[in-house]
């Protein structure tokens, strides 16, 4: 028989964690995150405070005097649609292995859901161990990066690439602004206070600008260097690229393809927008097969960020959001979400009546209920002008008209998390 579910909702709840639970929780992330950080790094970590948070970001649930579960809930700034949402970064989720497939992970997740939104939070970010687990609390996968491994002689080398040099400690305000500028035209960046740039005082990071002189800095390329034992796995790996102008894109690109004579390989996690495959001479990956008929592999996709909406109201009102004018949403963790909403002359107004009631609208057939998965989905892919039906995803028989729009129609903003917590 399965054992039977952990119902009881007063028995373990999250609390803050305090100094006291340094110790407890140090052990519980060693037994549920096996690496190679041993316990006294984590207490080390836990006491210092780490880039995204410290101790205060940390909450607990116990059983009895035992630490049974904890996760951070990190007070986070996220860029969507050009405005700064107040996020709730959700990381480090682990219950004791004695407790597990019960019901408790799921539970502390939706309390952290309910923490988020009496703190102001507007959305949730996380990174998955298994989507299925976080699509279940309403979160949908977001973003997409194509990651090319190719010779650096088959990108060009743009003579843009004169402009580029070496980084130094002055540029820092520069590039930090940069940053905010690109972050404001992409969804999904965070808000670098300083503490998020001290990465770049790790020495295995090394930093260059594209500086034209009369503009100042217009991008910048953060990269590492990977050397393994056999030479041929030795490459040069972007970790950021961002580039304000299509100038600083070429000059950083084609200051890539000079390392030529030193590195065999580039690593580089390119946007589906970049459309990166055409900037190479053959995009095929090196030393792979044609895998279909006579297709190729160019690059492989990435997945990671999923995002939530905690705050329906806080997170549609600052868009002109062209959706129908009532829709409900399901919402199984934040019963205030649910809705049903009226959006007065492109604005969300307000939240009318009982969460149960379904909306009809006249002529499209149905009550128009949407997840909060896929109002997040279709939130983040929202783009002005964008002829947006809550509730339908694009099938398609609609690809064509979208086609024939591509080049009038605004395109919607990519996603790009840079960060991992
Ligand atoms: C991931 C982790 C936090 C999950 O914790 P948990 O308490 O086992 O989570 P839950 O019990 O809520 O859910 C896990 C699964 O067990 C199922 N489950 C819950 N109660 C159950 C029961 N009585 N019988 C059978 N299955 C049950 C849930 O339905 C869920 O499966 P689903 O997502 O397919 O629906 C835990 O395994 C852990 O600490 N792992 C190591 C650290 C880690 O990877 N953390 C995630 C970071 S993002």
């Amino acid at each position: 028989m399965l054992p039977r579910r952990d119902a009881s909702p007063a028995l373990e709840l999250l609390r803050p964690a305090t100094d006291g639970d340094v110790r407890a929780l140090a052990e519980l992330w060693v037994q549920a995150f096996p690496g190679e950080r041993t316990v006294a790094d984590r207490e080390r970590e836990l006491r210092e405070g780490g880039p995204h948070g410290g101790l205060e970001s940390c909450w607990v649930a116990e059983d009895g005097p035992r630490v049974v579960a904890a996760l951070r809930a990190y007070a986070l700034e996220m860029y969507v649609h050009g405005v700064l949402f107040p996020t709730m970064g959700l990381a480090a989720v682990a219950v004791a292995p004695d407790r597990r497939r019960r019901g408790l992970g799921r539970r502390i997740c939706t309390e952290a859901l309910s923490i988020a939104g009496a703190r102001g939070d507007v959305l949730s970010i996380l990174y998955p161990y298994r989507a299925s687990f976080y699509r279940a609390l309403g979160y949908t996968l977001a973003g997409e990066l194509h990651r090319y491994r190719f010779a650096p002689e088959a990108l060009p080398e743009y003579e843009e690439r004169r402009f580029v040099r070496a980084a130094l400690r002055v540029d820092r305000e520069s590039v930090a602004e940069l940053y905010e500028r690109v972050a404001l035209r992409t969804n999904g960046m965070l808000r670098r206070p300083p503490k998020l740039w001290a990465f770049l005082d790790d020495p295995r990071w090394y930093a260059f600008v594209y500086d034209a002189g009369r503009d100042g800095i217009r991008g910048y390329v953060i990269v590492r260097h990977r050397v393994g034992r056999s030479p041929d796995r030795r490459a040069l790996q972007v970790k950021e690229l961002v580039a304000e102008t299509g100038e600083a894109y070429r000059g950083l690109l084609g200051w890539v393809a000079a390392q030529r004579d030193q590195w065999p390989q580039i690593i580089y996690d390119a946007l589906p927008v970049e459309r990166f495959a055409e900037r190479l001479t053959h995009p095929q990956t090196p030393g792979t097969r044609q895998v279909r008929g006579l297709w190729f592999e160019t690059a492989r996709v990435l997945q990671g960020p999923m995002v939530r909406i905690v705050s329906v109201a806080s997170a549609l009102t600052p868009l002109d959001w062209p959706g129908p004018e009532r829709f409900a949403v399901e919402d199984a963790q934040i019963p205030q979400n649910e809705g049903p909403w009226r959006i007065g002359s492109g604005r969300l107004v307000r939240r009318e009546g009982r969460a149960t009631q379904a909306v009809t609208v006249a002529g499209e057939g149905g009550p128009l209920t949407v997840s909060v998965a896929e109002l997040t989905a279709r939130f983040l892919e929202w783009h002005a002008g964008d002829p947006l039906v809550v509730g339908s995803r694009p099938t398609h028989s609609a690809l064509p008209a979208v086609l024939a729009q591509a080049d009038r129609a605004p395109a919607a903003r990519p996603f790009l998390l840079l960060e991992v917590f």
